[in-house]
């Protein structure tokens, strides 16, 4: 539903539950000032899930019909606002763990309904690919990367409504595969951060482990053989019984991590040049976003990059990198003000491809296909 927006401020109150972090934050909107967030409180899950090995969904959505309210609360208090302050409501209604994303639309629908109103759906890839806008006022059109255990895809971002999809992963995110790598090496969870600080310790070249689809002169991704790779090794290293040591595992994590990272970078390349083909021009930006993107091997390789093709590089900071609830309230904001507002018949997507027009992936992400 359209309708016209006739107001220059914005204060807006976001709500995210995709996934296992239950999230509600308010950002303020002024033009020609920045954007401020005035508030943005998360609570995560691990301890829930830490005992299944991966997000159990239906533990998930009844943590988040707990916490919606109390997150909430708890974010206009830190605003030092009241619902009365708050022009509208912007709510993740996909794509995600269904039963997470319904818990957080019919708790923000019934907000909206109760507090009089207007609510605006926003998609939580929208979220993630609009944060630049939020930290950095960043032009459209950008190239951009989201990269963490749920989601893998280049995208140009031409306005807060269209997105082309340049590529993504065919299977598993990358975080997916640090995490799993991480629990088959014993290490853990997150597996990131703990196979990064393995990997400062080992030889990158020890292993010579599979790039997936490097040679492919397109932006899809592929992580599954590598993850399939690093366990033939490992099995082979143990064969005789003895546990893998120490110096090995620290070689197969940072030998791991290096082919991850070389993919990331040959792939962004190769975006970098599928950009000028959907827009006609040279990006003059890259961002990056997601829980991978604070890999000091990938960011830093991905930003040499940027140096040597004077692309402007940027990394919004990593509490707006990985879930929340303020990237929400943003991407509300930028609808909002085109006059994008939901009726209260919207409903939750399990998958919501951001670009309309590419045929979807199949790729699943630990938050389940959705893009
Ligand atoms: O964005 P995020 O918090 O949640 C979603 O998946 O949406 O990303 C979490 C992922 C996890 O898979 C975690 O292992 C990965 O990001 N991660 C990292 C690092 N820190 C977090 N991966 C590689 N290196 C890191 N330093
Ligand atoms: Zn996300």
């Amino acid at each position: 539903m359209y309708r016209n927006i006739n107001k220059s401020a914005i204060t807006m109150l976001g709500i995210e539950s995709s996934c296992d972090d239950t999230a509600a934050a308010v950002v303020r909107y002024e033009p020609n000032n920045e954007p401020l967030i005035l508030s943005n409180e998360v609570s995560g899950q691990n301890e829930l899930h830490q005992n299944f090995g991966g997000i159990v969904p239906e533990i998930a959505a009844r943590a988040h019909v707990e916490k919606l309210d109390l997150v909430t609360k708890s974010a206009l208090e830190h605003s030092l606002l009241t619902l009365s302050d708050i022009d509208a409501i912007s709510v993740t209604s996909g794509p995600g763990l269904i039963g997470g994303v319904l818990s957080g639309l019919m708790f923000a629908k019934g907000l909206a309904v109760g507090a009089n109103l207007p609510l605006v759906s926003v998609n939580h890839l929208a979220g993630h690919a609009l944060t630049p806008r939020l930290t950095d006022n960043m032009n459209f059109p950008y190239l951009m990367l989201l990269i963490s255990g749920g989601h893998c895809q280049f995208l140009v971002v031409k306005n807060a409504e269209e997105f082309v999809r340049l590529g993504g992963t065919i299977d598993d995110a990358p975080g997916e595969a640090f995490d799993k790598i991480a629990k088959l090496l014993d290490l853990k969870q997150p597996g990131g951060p703990s196979i990064e600080k393995e990997a400062k310790l080992g030889n990158p070249l020890a292993f010579s482990l599979p790039r997936p689809l490097i040679d492919r002169p397109d932006c899809d991704l592929s992580f599954s053989g590598l993850k399939t790779a690093v366990l033939r090794l490992k099995e082979k290293m143990e064969f005789d019984g003895q546990p893998l040591s120490t110096i090995s595992r620290r070689d197969l994590c940072a030998s791991f991590q290096r082919a991850i990272s070389d993919v990331l970078l040959k792939k962004t390349e190769i975006a970098f040049h599928s950009f000028v083909k959907h827009t006609g021009s040279k990006a003059k930006s890259f961002s990056i976003a997601g829980g991978v993107a604070a890999n000091l091997e990938i960011r830093s390789k991905l930003e040499n990059l940027c140096k040597s093709q004077k692309v402007i590089f940027n990394a919004p900071p990593l509490n707006l990198c990985t879930d929340n609830a303020a990237i929400i309230a943003w991407a509300g904001i930028e609808l909002y003000k085109l006059g994008k507002i939901a009726d209260m018949s919207v409903g939750a997507r399990p998958r919501w491809p951001l670009d309309q027009i590419s045929s979807p992936m199949l790729g699943s992400g630990k938050k389940g296909a959705k893009a």
